[in-house]
């Protein structure tokens, strides 16, 4: 929920980084986008340390949907961890950065011409094949480039990981992925192993977002395997990878019991090796973690710009963000905790709703919380905010997004700056009437 360098000190003022939120809002301006340096390493280096415990060795490759900037795909370069994208402009943004395409999996359930032509002649390391018109079209531009394209085929194992009906992904209605019910899945199969210009290095899986418990992502493993060993039997093939996806689960409140991801790894890998026929090689696992490595590396700092009780009914809080920051709320009731800045969090006065500033009844950013009474020009910091925030950001209203700054050891660095009302214009061409012949 907290970042690790998270503090308060006795008169209730909150830090990050050693950096007082009051002096980044106060220098950066708010709403604005804080992320721990501290808490993302260690979040990085933990999942690589469980993935070198694992024989053969796994390989994380960070969803860039979660955040992405051109700072961040340079802290993945250095932390020498890969990257999952799903559209030319993630993988845009990772070479911008100087990141290895050997290291990106191409990702999405579509993919325009554009893009398998620009993954394919930058040489991303893998494509992940959501569909049979997608196998075509890579087999068809990869021959067209002289090129090879390595691929895993998406699959869909139909298994109900808890957590919320759109962030699910492994039922088996799905719009991901070919499903392991319909036969479609041996198909795809069938086409990867005989179309040109493919080479299939094996699975992926994604089963769902948010995750609990572990026994979804072993039930996965499991799955994917009893499919292998059927892709031996029929056509003598065996895959190097194995590709369980992310979905590990973070703590947004109190009550959010996130999983051991050693133990989860541990587990995959067991059931791995136990289902890998003699002889074989036990495939790689790759994992994409996105949440899990930066959610809670995030804070969004707003300032209160007014307050009112509604007789009868909720006393609101409004803030100068909303859902233009941070949609997940109104997307899929997302549920997070709030703090006043300055003010003790164990003296509540009361149970306030804040509210954005976005022009939606239902641009409201935390429901029903118990606070110190929140006064126009405090603070407010939001926690868990550094994945599906920033990622997600729109300019409804035409207000411009928010900065995001990097902090740590009580200093800062701009990664991503705010948005500026040219930029909202920049794209945007002048009236012409229709008689000024400028018509096309
Ligand atoms: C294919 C795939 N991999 C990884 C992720 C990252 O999930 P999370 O951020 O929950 O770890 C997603 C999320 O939608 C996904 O669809």
């Amino acid at each position: 929920m907290f970042p690790d360098t998270y503090t308060v000190d006795g008169h209730y003022h909150i830090a990050i980084g050693g950096v007082p939120i009051r002096q980044l809002a106060e220098e950066y301006g708010t709403p604005l986008y804080v992320l721990d340096y501290d808490t993302l390493i260690h979040r990085i280096q933990s999942f690589q340390e469980s993935l070198r415990e694992m024989n053969p060795p796994g390989q994380a490759f960070y969803a860039g949907k979660a955040f992405l900037s051109t700072a961040m795909a340079g802290l993945l370069k250095d932390q020498g961890m890969g990257l999952d994208v799903v559209s030319g402009g993630e993988l845009y943004t990772a070479l911008e950065a100087g990141m290895d395409p050997a290291r990106v999996v191409f990702h999405g359930n579509v993919k325009t011409e554009d893009e398998i032509r620009m993954g394919l002649s930058r040489g991303v390391g893998y494509f992940v094949v959501d569909s049979l018109a997608e196998l075509a079209a890579i087999s068809r531009i990869a021959g067209e480039l002289g090129e090879q394209a390595a691929i895993l085929l998406r699959l869909t194992p139909g298994i109900e990981a808890h957590t919320h009906a759109f962030i699910q992904t492994g039922q088996f209605d799905s719009k991901f992925g070919f499903g392991m019910i319909d036969g479609i899945h041996e198909e795809a199969l069938e086409q990867a192993l005989r179309l040109p210009n493919l080479v299939l290095k094996g699975f992926h899986a994604h089963i769902g977002s948010q995750i609990f418990d572990e026994d979804p992502f072993v039930h996965n493993a499991q799955r994917l395997m009893e499919f292998m060993r059927v892709a031996l039997e029929r056509h003598r093939y065996w895959p190097d990878v194995l590709d369980i996806g992310g979905g590990f689960g973070v703590q947004y409140g109190p009550d959010d019991d996130p999983p051991q991801v050693p133990r989860i790894l541990a587990r995959v890998n067991e059931t791995m090796r136990r289902l890998t026929p003699p002889g074989y090689p036990v495939p790689t696992v790759f994992i994409e973690p996105g949440r899990a490595i930066v959610a809670e590396a995030g804070v969004t700092i707003y300032q209160v710009r007014a307050t009112k009780t509604v007789p009868g009914g909720r006393r609101y809080v409004a803030v100068d963000g909303g859902m233009g920051d941070n949609i997940r709320p109104a997307l899929y009731q997302a549920a997070y905790v709030a703090q006043v800045d300055g003010k003790n969090p164990e003296t509540p006065a009361g149970v306030y709703t804040i509210a954005g500033r976005y022009c939606e009844s239902g641009d409201i950013l935390v429901k029903d919380i118990a606070l110190p009474e929140p006064e126009v020009g405090d603070y407010l910091a939001v926690y868990g905010t550094g994945a599906y925030n920033y990622a997600m950001a729109s300019n409804y209203n035409r207000v411009p997004r928010p900065a995001v700054v990097l902090v740590d050891k009580a200093r800062t660095v701009l990664w991503v700056k705010r948005e500026s009302y040219e930029d909202l214009v920049r794209n945007d061409l002048p009236w012409r009437r229709p008689e000024e012949g400028r018509w096309r």
